[in-house]
């Protein structure tokens, strides 16, 4: 007899996929305890989760237990997040990572487009993307540089209202983005100039930098107690690029950051251009990859 197969059919027909709920709380919470040596963030983030309306959630339930989960946001209109995909290690490579992964994938319904990143080594996602039609759009690598405090930055905030301006000069610019793509926080969108009043220009995340001749876009983050300026979104000539990301640096100091944050994209920026700029790779950082897939609807 084939023990896996038999497994693996047992465990196809006890688990549940349905969505996720409140009272799933504790169970994803010993679920998360056991993954990465309890170095998930997903905790720290549930219940804001459980509360966003705008994204989908389900839940593998396996006799009373939950056994993994998965996410489906959106941020953008036909714009798809995929994330937060789980399985207790317990449960593991029995089919329920891909029951999972299927059940986004049809709730997505090819609308538009849909993305994920993932690391290197996540060979198992990984392969599940290219079963299922993604496309490496390109890898990138979260890398930090010290804050300048030489002399004041040559960056000025821009205004809410001027989304539609912003835009423009994204679109039309030289970006030091990967495929028009801005990065919300471990989350790739392209911009709308709704996207880029509400997450930027209202937050004051926003900023020109001399006479218009670069823009930069940002976030917070903050690690292990550290507070980070992260590049989101970065438009500059190349030969500007030295003076501009000097000038970011002197930012992160004005903000007062630990650190400016960048996610690297690596298909724009080379590892040994960051380097020069001052940047180092984050502390056990790998590459990851950013997938897309296009829904038929757009094709
Ligand atoms: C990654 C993860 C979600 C996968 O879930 P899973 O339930 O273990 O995966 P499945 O059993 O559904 O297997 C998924 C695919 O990998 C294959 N697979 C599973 N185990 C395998 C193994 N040991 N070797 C080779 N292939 C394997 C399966 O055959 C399946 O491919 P198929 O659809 O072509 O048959 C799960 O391992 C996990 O939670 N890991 C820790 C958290 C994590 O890394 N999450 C992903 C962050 S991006």
């Amino acid at each position: 007899m084939n023990t896996p197969v038999h497994l693996q059919s047992f465990t196809l027909k006890q688990a549940v996929i349905r969505p996720t709920l409140p009272k799933d709380t504790a169970g994803a919470m010993r679920l998360c305890s056991q993954i990465w040596g309890g170095d998930d963030y997903i905790p720290y983030v549930w219940n804001e989760w459980l509360q966003e309306h705008s994204a989908k959630m389900w839940t593998a339930e396996l006799e009373g237990e939950v056994a993994g989960f998965i996410r489906l946001d959106s941020q953008a209109p036909h714009q798809y997040w995929l994330h937060g995909l789980r399985v207790h290690p317990k449960m593991q490579g029995m089919g329920i990572g891909r029951r999972l992964w299927d059940t986004a994938m049809a709730a997505w319904g090819s609308d538009g487009v849909i993305r994920f990143y993932t690391a290197e080594e996540q060979y198992l996602v990984r392969h599940m993307a290219d079963l299922t039609g993604f496309s490496l759009l390109t890898k990138f690598l979260l890398m930090a540089a010290e804050p300048i405090k030489d002399q004041n930055s040559d960056f000025s905030p821009l205004q809410a209202g001027e989304g539609q301006v912003v835009l423009e000069f994204w679109n039309h610019q030289n970006r030091l983005n990967s495929h028009h793509l801005v990065d919300m926080g471990w989350e790739w969108y392209a911009p709308d100039a709704e996207l880029i009043e509400d997450h930027f220009l209202s937050k004051k995340f926003a900023w020109g930098w001399k006479d218009q001749q670069g823009l930069l876009l940002g976030f917070w983050e903050e690690w292990e107690g550290r507070k980070g300026l992260f590049i989101a979104g970065a438009v500059c000539e190349p030969e500007y690029r030295d003076a501009f990301l000097m000038d970011c640096r002197r930012l992160a100091a004005e903000k007062h950051a630990d650190y400016l944050g960048w996610n690297i994209p690596l298909g724009v920026i080379s590892k040994d251009q960051a380097q020069g700029w001052g940047f180092t790779v984050f502390k056990g950082e790998d590459t990851e990859y950013l997938y897309e897939k296009t829904g038929m609807a757009s094709e």
